[in-house]
């Protein structure tokens, strides 16, 4: 049984709320930084967890891991500074806000052959397990994750969202994409120029399998959907709501002389496999990649294809309808 790690966290924002919460009660960890350069935000949930709070990251003497949920821009610094000191860093998604920064960072963390994980938390949906755990042999995937307008957020959603599911994909199928292609739309005065509020992309995988991913911040409501569709199954998944069901089709006839439509179809809904909080898991996976219970060079190479795609994606600029 090793000691509990004693872990510096990076940002008292929303989700550094989250993490800090989730590393406190971890059994096997101890918060015992927190750093943000806001002294009222970063002080009070430091003094919440039992942490130190600091304006700026310190030298990471006796820190056995860090975890950043600073906001997306400050990610390169921060996790340059972390590696460079040899601790073992989960930064949330995306890894940095571009594919250059996102390469640098996970280089130079597999030079110094460090435990490294990025936040792309739906991996660790207990809906989306219990999905990879039905599912055989996904031939089309859809998925939309749609959202109201967040100001705060000042990159696209390409990095911010569709990231997510770009990652499910390529996971469900188990191979990177062939290719991508993609259109982007900028609607929101609020956002910067080149930051997309839509970003609609269709993924080819070798096989030929195919993926419809949509992601909007232009939306009313929340919407996190993921559909995977076999030959004889459609197993559908809320995220938002946790649940799984899985549709296979029967038979179809005409009633009432041809004016009416019967269709027969078998609804499953499965137990989902684990009802553990996201966070807790994707945490309890960090210190298994720290522990050596989890090939840590797998686990860093595993969050460059998705990040390969979004840069592609955003490559992409609506071309002009003449
Ligand atoms: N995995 C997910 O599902 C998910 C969901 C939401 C956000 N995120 C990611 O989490 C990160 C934070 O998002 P958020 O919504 O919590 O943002 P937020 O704006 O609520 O919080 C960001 C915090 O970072 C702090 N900060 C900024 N620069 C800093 C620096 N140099 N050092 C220390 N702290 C700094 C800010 O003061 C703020 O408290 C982003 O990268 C975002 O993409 C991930």
């Amino acid at each position: 049984m090793s000691a509990r790690k004693r872990v510096a966290l990076v940002g008292a924002g929303t989700m550094g709320g989250h993490h800090a919460r989730v590393i406190a009660q971890s059994p096997d960890a101890e918060l015992a930084l927190l750093i943000d350069p806001r002294e009222a935000v970063g002080a009070a949930m430091a003094e919440r967890f039992g942490a130190t709070w600091r304006p700026e990251l310190p030298e990471l003497s006796g820190i056995d891991a860090v975890v950043v949920a600073a906001a997306t821009e400050a990610h390169y610094d921060i996790a340059t500074t972390v590696l460079r000191q040899d601790v073992a860093l989960l930064v949330e998604k995306p890894v940095a806000d571009s594919l250059g920064r996102t390469e640098e960072i996970i280089s130079l963390a597999d030079e110094r052959d460090l435990p490294f994980m990025c936040g792309l938390l739906e991996r660790y949906n207990p809906a989306i397990m219990t999905a990879r755990d039905i599912m055989t042999d996904p031939l089309h995937i859809t998925a939309a994750r749609h959202s109201p307008y967040a100001p705060r957020i000042r990159t696209g959603v390409a990095w911010d969202l569709l990231v997510h599911d770009v990652d499910l994909a390529i996971g469900l199928v188990g191979a990177p994409p062939l290719g991508a292609e993609a259109r982007l739309g900028h609607f929101h005065p609020e956002s910067l120029a080149d930051a997309e509020d839509v970003a609609e992309t269709i993924l080819e995988f070798p096989g030929g399998a195919l993926a419809h991913i949509s992601a909007s911040r232009i939306g009313q409501r929340k919407i996190r959907q993921l559909s995977i569709y076999e030959r004889e199954r459609l197993i559908e998944v809320d995220l938002l709501r946790r649940d799984v069901t899985v549709y296979h089709h029967v038979s179809e006839n005409s009633v009432d002389e041809g004016l009416g439509y019967r269709q027969q179809t078998v609804i499953e809904i499965p137990e989902l496999v684990s009802s553990q909080e996201p966070l807790t898991t994707q945490f309890a996976r960090f210190l298994d990649v720290i522990d050596g219970r989890v090939d840590a060079a797998r686990e860093r190479a595993s969050f460059l294809p998705a990040h390969r795609v979004i840069d592609q994606v955003i490559a992409r600029r609506p071309s002009p309808v003449a």
